[in-house]
């Protein structure tokens, strides 16, 4: 592989302050969603949504990265850029799948056209997996023209193979602002057929999903959802999921209530693969629509998560880390059975970057707070309510950018096992085996890298808590 040199002006952004040590961003420029993450000759690929030319967002590429662990990964060139007509507003989120040896692309094309927008569905293929070429019969999907589907608002394909046909799964809304997931039925790459509206919202607020994913287990399927939320004048995004079961004779997936896949606040358009080991992986943006990103200042914006392992249990799932992230643990610092009673810092157990494991006794029924980043006038506290068995992440005083609270109730258990992992300005908070997730982007001074373990009600007793360096 050729190596890659990076100009002055990336260079400067990889050294900046806000900059990841572990987590894939791009060398310069707006990134969001994930794209096309697959496994492509003895590789692992992730492409993403990618304005190169400023922190903003603006006509979509997309980037690429390489990874042969999903640990470290390899800046890649530009896969695909906005310079047809038929995307010339921008290459927007897709997928990728292997066909005949060659790695192909299935994106969203994007024409702005007046108040409205044309969405087409495009290919582009790759031999080698780096240098893509367009195909000459683009676009090979427009929407369907029916009373129940709105036309403008057709995006970011999730295409996979079952039996010997080709499926995907694409982001639509009802033409009165219904959130829907249509299913598409090919037997090759270009002849395709509207199998069945998938999956629709009924709830009144919830008018489009974006980035449907569609992850199969033996006893299961669940439908992934980015889900535009209106409220009070105002879009949310919210990353969620719905367990149930894929008919493959209707087209119908028949799935439970819509729950969160991560409570943070900067989680969205997460995209899945299938490992080559069956693992159902997925990654998604570390970021959020609408809200103020500080590295902007910096030239960039926006990373992704770390990888994360789906485990289907009947009508929930958990995400943990892939297992591959423990080659990241450096140094550690090892402490067991504490009982705390004042606000305690634990030798070694501290910095900007890291994964800190906690096992908690919750038997006496603690109220405590664990405060990460934290100095002077700074700290991301992490709350634990033994009355209501709530785990609350508050961002009031993180330091810059945006300031929220953000909170779950937990399953009723004698133990609370926290995983968290740290990396320059974002946190990733898995707690009892993926049963909740926070992560959320935050923005504290460099110095503010104390950890501070907090009993406010009863002793805080700690089984193990251990600290492994990130390097
Ligand atoms: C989701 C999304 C997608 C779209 C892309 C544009 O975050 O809005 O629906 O394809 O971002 O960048």
């Amino acid at each position: 592989m050729e190596e890659r040199i990076f100009s002055d002006e990336e260079k400067a952004v990889m050294a900046s302050r806000f900059y990841p040590k572990y987590h894939l961003a791009a060398p310069i420029g707006w990134i969001n969603d994930p794209n096309g993450f697959c496994f492509f000759k003895g590789k692992y690929h992730m492409f993403y949504q990618y304005h190169p030319n400023s922190p903003e967002w603006g006509p979509m590429h997309w980037g690429h990265a390489s990874s042969k662990d999903l640990v470290h990964w390899d800046h890649e060139p530009i896969a695909i850029a906005p310079d047809k007509d038929y995307d010339n507003g921008g290459c927007f989120s897709g997928s990728a799948i292997e066909k005949n040896g060659k790695l192909c692309l299935m994106y969203t094309g994007h024409v702005p056209n007046g108040d409205y927008h044309h969405e087409k569905q495009c290919l582009a293929f790759s031999k080698d997996g780096i240098h893509f070429e367009k195909f000459s019969g683009n676009p090979v999907l427009d929407a369907p023209r029916a009373d129940d589907i709105c036309y403008d608002d057709f995006r970011d394909p999730k295409i996979w193979k079952h039996g010997n046909k080709y499926y995907c799964v694409i982001g639509s809304k009802t033409p009165d602002e219904h959130g829907q997931v249509l299913l598409f039925e090919f037997a090759d790459l270009k002849g395709w057929e509207l199998k069945n509206i998938a999956f629709r919202d009924t709830a009144e607020r919830r008018t489009m999903y974006e980035c449907p994913n569609l992850a199969e287990f033996e006893d299961g399927a669940v439908m992934i959802l980015s889900v535009i939320v209106f409220q009070d004048g105002f879009n949310e995004y919210l990353p969620q999921y719905s367990a149930g079961k894929i008919n493959y004779r209707t087209g119908k997936f028949d799935g439970g209530e819509l729950k969160m896949l991560d409570y943070g606040s900067s989680f969205y358009a997460p995209q899945i693969m299938t490992a080559p080991d069956g693992r159902v992986i997925t990654m998604g943006w570390l970021n959020m629509w609408n809200v103020e990103m500080p590295e902007q200042r910096d030239g960039w914006a926006g990373l992704m998560t770390i990888p994360r392992e789906i485990i289907f249990e009947g009508d929930k799932v958990r995400s943990v880390p892939v297992k591959e992230l423990e080659k990241l643990r450096g140094e550690s610092f090892t402490y067991k059975n504490l009982s705390l009673t004042e606000k305690s810092e634990l030798n070694g157990i501290n910095g900007d970057c890291g994964e800190l494991l906690v096992e908690v006794d919750l038997k006496n029924n603690p109220d405590f707070e664990i405060d990460l980043r934290a100095g002077e006038e700074e700290k991301t506290a992490l709350i634990y309510n033994a009355a209501e068995n709530k785990l609350i992440l508050d961002r009031m005083q993180s330091g810059e950018g945006p300031k929220d609270v953000r909170e779950v109730v937990l399953e009723k258990s004698d133990k609370l096992k926290l995983q968290i992992f740290l990396d320059k300005s974002s946190v990733e908070i898995f707690v009892n085996d993926g049963e909740a997730v926070f992560t959320s982007r935050i923005y504290p001074q460099e110095t503010s890298q104390k950890i501070f373990f907090v009993p406010q009600k009863n002793s805080l007793n700690i089984d193990s808590a251990t600290f492994y360096e990130i390097n």
